[in-house]
C-alpha cells in the first residue's frame, strides 16, 4: 500500500536544482522549479539512465545520456529520443519536510 514517507527537507534542494533520493524501495528524483517541488522516478524511459544526473531546464528535466526531456509537473515526454513518460509521485510539504507517496 502506498504511503507518504519523508525523503528530504526543502532547504536540501535549491531553486532550479534536483536531487536523488531513496524513498522506500523506490529511487526518485526531486526537482525544485522555484514555485513547487516535484517527485519523479529516477530512471529515464529511453535507456534507464539515472536522470538525477541531468539538469533542469525550466519545467523540463533533461536526461544526461541522450538528452530526452520530461515535464517535471507531469512526467510526460517533451523531447526525444524518449517516447513514453516517466512515473510521477504525489508529494507534499509539511513544515520543512518533503514527503513522497511511494509503494
Ligand atoms: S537514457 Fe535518457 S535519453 Fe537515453
Amino acid at each position: 500500500m502506498a504511503d507518504f514517507v519523508k525523503v528530504a527537507v526543502t532547504s536540501d534542494i535549491p531553486t532550479g536544482q534536483l536531487r536523488a533520493y531513496q524513498a522506500g524501495h523506490t529511487k526518485i528524483v526531486i526537482c525544485n522549479n522555484g514555485d513547487e517541488y516535484f517527485a519523479l522516478t529516477d530512471e529515464c524511459s529511453h535507456d534507464a539512465a539515472p536522470i538525477s544526473d541531468g539538469n533542469l531546464d525550466g519545467n523540463n528535466i533533461v536526461c544526461p545520456r541522450h538528452g530526452a526531456k520530461f515535464d517535471i509537473r507531469t512526467g510526460a515526454v517533451t523531447g526525444p529520443p524518449a517516447v513514453i513518460g516517466i512515473d510521477k509521485y504525489e508529494l507534499k510539504i509539511e513544515g520543512e519536510d518533503i514527503l513522497v507517496k511511494v509503494d
